[in-house]
């Protein structure tokens, strides 16, 4: 663990139903727009934000608004809402009609939350909610390229900008390309899947997503029996590789440790373990009392030093009920995590303290 006071240095994807496997039939059709869309288990987690009149939130993954809409309908509370898809503007326009001065959206990372939230004069909030990952829109659209169910351009970046799946698939070497399947994608044939990329792309480089779902399903075939897609593993990895999503989570958890008031209220979603584990090992460092490093250090400065930042609200991770899973295909692998700001200083915070598995540099 890292000391504190100093300033913020700049997984089994196995669950039978995935709300990010784009193969998904529990995700096909299951939102098409804000009306249609079903939030991930939302009455917990109004139940763990408890959100209060008066009190600001921010929802760092506004998608369809679904968590927006129940935090401002359950109190009079104002809510700034963050996003990095460009799509987002047009639901947040709805909304902003709808609530006016209480909504605030404003496009971006939740990484940059701190920097985010500080254009509109906001230095602290009492409660924030993610829900990591893509959003159904993004999945069921085959031009944003992430489906291997309808065919797309290769593309898969959320915000829109910078390199693009076919980018990374085109251009790494082999064996980066091989390190990325295996270590986000936890896909024991990875490098099989790298050398068969690499020889097809010198016929022709990769452009449709159904060009990569097909070579891969050629390469390791279908199990009889299987439920995924062959290609669910890759395409994982690619989306979590160009969006560098555990990275992102891990800067968001850490700008919410020093943007939450004492009291204040962090709700995470996440939908598989490469994620779920970088939040564990966040509220765990921060919430269990960690053993003395030195007998050595004034006891002042030590109790300083040690004094968790966050108390966990639920030890567990809490998952959707039988009848949320059967109402909402999508919440089958959902898993949520909350935890209460106490009013010790931030930690300072270090991208290694998290588990994140090495991949090559986004270029
Ligand atoms: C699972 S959806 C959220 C759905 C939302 N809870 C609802 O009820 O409609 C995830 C959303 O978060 C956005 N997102 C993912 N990573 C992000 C990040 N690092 N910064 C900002 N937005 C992000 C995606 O663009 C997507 O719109």
């Amino acid at each position: 663990m890292s000391g504190r006071g100093t300033k913020k240095e700049r997984s089994r994807p196995s669950d039978p139903k995935d709300p990010n496997d784009p193969s998904d039939p529990g995700d096909l059709g299951a939102n098409s727009g804000p009306a249609g869309h079903v939030p991930v288990l939302l009455s917990s987690v109004l139940e763990a934000l408890q959100p209060k009149d008066g009190e600001i939130y921010i929802d760092g993954t506004f998608g369809a608004g679904g968590y927006t809409r129940a935090i401002l309908e359950a109190a009079d509370c104002r809510l700034i809402a963050i996003d990095r898809d460009p799509q987002a503007a047009s639901t947040a326009a709805l909304f902003k009609k709808k609530y006016g001065d209480r909504f605030t959206f404003i496009p971006g990372r939740f990484g940059d939350l701190q920097e985010l939230i500080a254009a509109p004069g906001v230095s602290h909030v009492d409660g924030v909610v993610l829900d990591v990952g893509v959003s159904s829109m993004q999945i069921d659209d085959p031009a944003r390229g992430f489906s291997f169910a309808q065919d797309g351009p290769l593309d898969m970046r959320m915000s829109c900008r910078g390199l693009s799946a076919a980018d990374v698939v085109n251009q790494y070497a082999e064996a980066d390309i091989a390190r990325i399947i295996a270590a986000l994608g936890e896909e024991r044939r990875a490098r099989v899947i790298a050398r068969a990329i690499v020889s097809e792309r010198e016929n022709k480089p990769f452009t449709t997503t159904l060009q990569l779902a097909d070579l891969v399903t050629s390469v390791i075939g279908r199990r009889p029996g299987a439920t995924k897609h062959p290609a669910t593993r890759t395409f994982q990895a690619l989306r979590i590789f160009v969006n560098r999503e555990l990275e992102e989570l891990a800067h968001g958890l850490a700008a919410i440790e020093q943007l939450l008031s004492p009291g204040g209220r962090a709700v995470i979603v996440s939908f598989h373990s490469l994620e779920d584990r970088i939040v564990k090992q966040f509220l765990s460092n921060r919430a269990i009392p960690k053993s003395r490093p030195s007998r050595h250090l004034p006891e002042t400065i030590e109790a300083d030093l040690f004094k968790p930042s966050f108390a966990l609200i639920n030890k567990r991770t809490i998952t959707p009920t039988r009848s949320e899973q059967e109402q909402n295909p999508r919440a089958r692998s959902s898993r949520l995590r909350a935890a209460v700001r106490l009013d010790a200083p931030a930690f300072a915070f270090s991208l290694n303290e998290v588990k994140i598995p090495k991949t090559p540099e986004l270029e």
